[in-house]
């Protein structure tokens, strides 16, 4: 009886040894990104001094799959293949004829979906002669997940931990010493970016965009030290994608497919990991899924952003990326989700949205906890702070189904539990979280310093 499983599990055996690449499925591909200084497309001697080349190729390939190397199956195994629950419990609450999914990455040793790019990231770089791996963190999720990997292929890891995050999780610096990682408030007095700004504002509460700068700036001054990114990039996003064709096995076990995918948004990385194996089965005809990324309201570079060539970070020293921004220079709001305070969006996203393949909304952050608390109190998780946006837009869908009558099959990406984040759940239980509305000013001022493009 399908409908009393609580579980779709698979066996190590079936998990998936080939990450996706969804560029070649696409109509076009998505615009390359520019050297700041001569505007032509970026070469691979371009980004040697921060990536291994192994992640150089990934970037740029244009094979459909490539193999994950044993060594990271054999780390995958630790956790995955990561459970597909049904949420039986939280339907009847909702009285709602849809029939809930949830794919659930908070198994991992980090807590989310974050050490599915970092272990092979940390794999390439020991590989290639790397000693130490420089990074940002907003929510600490991924520099936990790089501390992790890199303890287990040997390499030193350094991360610069957004100030707002580094006050309001104490913990997640713990974790990530425990791992073996050297952690850094950003902005910090250690490198020149960081020291300008602190030199405007000493009480800046940080933000990805400088925590990136900040990390880049440190791995270009050393040649022994590269950079690694938790999300944005093409490699980054191919390799959360065994999150998706795991999905499509567990779907298949099930016997369904989904009327409607949803899942939150920072730099796009788990909701590509999740949506792009669904979203080669929509293009081939095989299934026609809704795919509708979840933004903050506070930082909603899809829907309130430009669709424009902007820096990566906020001093401006990446390649500029054609993306979803609301400038390099926008310091969101400090919200809880802080893997969202982004001031862009992948390339990949960005384009593929662009093309008219999936949908985005934007939910404000006291919504996106009420439903969090429901999930909690129906389903036993307490999701981090980012997919309780996923669980927002999930909850809407399964109410305008009851509105409806209609029985569509949503799946959800909970790419995070929230064990470490309970100061947020603190405020809003406590009624002291708010939700703050930017103004079209604010948004104006930054997109005004926008690279000017021909
Ligand atoms: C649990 C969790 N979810 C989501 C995100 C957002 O990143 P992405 O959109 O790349 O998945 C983060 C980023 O730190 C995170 O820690």
């Amino acid at each position: 009886m399908a409908d009393v499983r609580h579980k779709f599990l698979l066996d190590e055996n079936e998990m998936p040894t080939q990450w996706y690449n969804v560029i070649p499925d696409l109509p076009s591909p998505p615009p390359p990104p520019l050297h700041p200084g001569t505007l032509q497309p970026v070469g691979p001697e371009d980004l040697a001094p921060l990536f291994p080349q192994a992640l150089i190729l990934q970037e740029v390939t244009g094979e459909r799959y490539v193999d994950v190397p044993g060594e990271v199956v054999d780390v995958y195994r630790m956790w995955r293949p990561s459970p597909l629950y049904r949420a039986h419990r939280l339907e009847r609450a909702l009285d709602t004829p849809a029939r809930i999914y949830y794919k659930y990455e908070g198994v991992s040793p980090a807590g989310s979906h974050k050490p599915n790019t970092a272990v092979p990231q940390a794999f390439y770089n020991a590989a290639e002669g790397t000693r130490r791996l420089t990074t940002e963190t907003g929510a600490g999720q991924w520099g936990t997940a790089l501390a992790f990997a890199s303890a287990l292929f040997g390499l030193e890891c350094e991360v610069w931990q957004v100030g707002a995050s580094y006050d309001q999780k104490p913990y997640r610096r713990t974790m990530m010493e425990v791992f073996g990682a050297t952690v850094h408030r950003s902005p910090s007095e250690l490198t020149a970016a960081g020291r300008a700004i602190l030199a405007e504002n000493p009480d800046h509460p940080g933000s990805l965009g400088l925590a990136i700068s900040e990390a880049v700036e440190v791995a270009a001054g050393d040649p022994t030290t590269r950079y690694a990114l938790g999300s944005v990039l093409n490699h980054v996003l191919m390799h959360q994608t065994v999150i998706g064709e795991e999905t499509l096995l567990q779907f298949a076990k099930a016997g369904e497919a989904p009327d409607v995918i949803v899942g939150c948004t920072g730099g796009g990385s788990n909701f590509a990991g999740l949506a792009f194996p669904f979203l080669r089965e929509k293009l081939a005809g095989r299934m026609s899924p809704t795919i509708r990324a979840v933004e903050p309201a506070s930082c909603p570079s899809f829907t309130r952003g430009v669709y424009a060539y902007d820096f990566g970070d906020t001093a401006g020293m990446t390649p500029l990326l054609k993306m979803h921004t609301l400038g390099h220079s926008f310091v969101p709001d400090p919200i809880h989700a802080g893997g969202l305070r982004y001031h862009g969006m992948s390339p990949l996203m960005s384009h593929v949205y662009e093309l008219g393949l999936i949908e985005a909304i934007a939910v404000a952050q006291t919504e996106c906890f009420r439903a969090a608390i429901q999930f909690a109190r129906t389903e036993g998780i307490v999701p981090a702070p980012e997919p309780t946006h996923a669980l927002a837009a999930c909850i809407r869908e399964a109410l305008a189904c009851k509105e409806s009558g209609e029985s569509k099959v949503i799946l959800t990406a909970l790419c995070g539990h929230g064990h470490l984040d309970l100061a947020a759940y603190d405020a809003y239980l406590s009624g002291q979280m708010v939700d703050e509305e930017v103004g079209e000013e604010r948004f104006a001022r930054s997109l005004a310093e926008l690279p000017a493009v021909p």
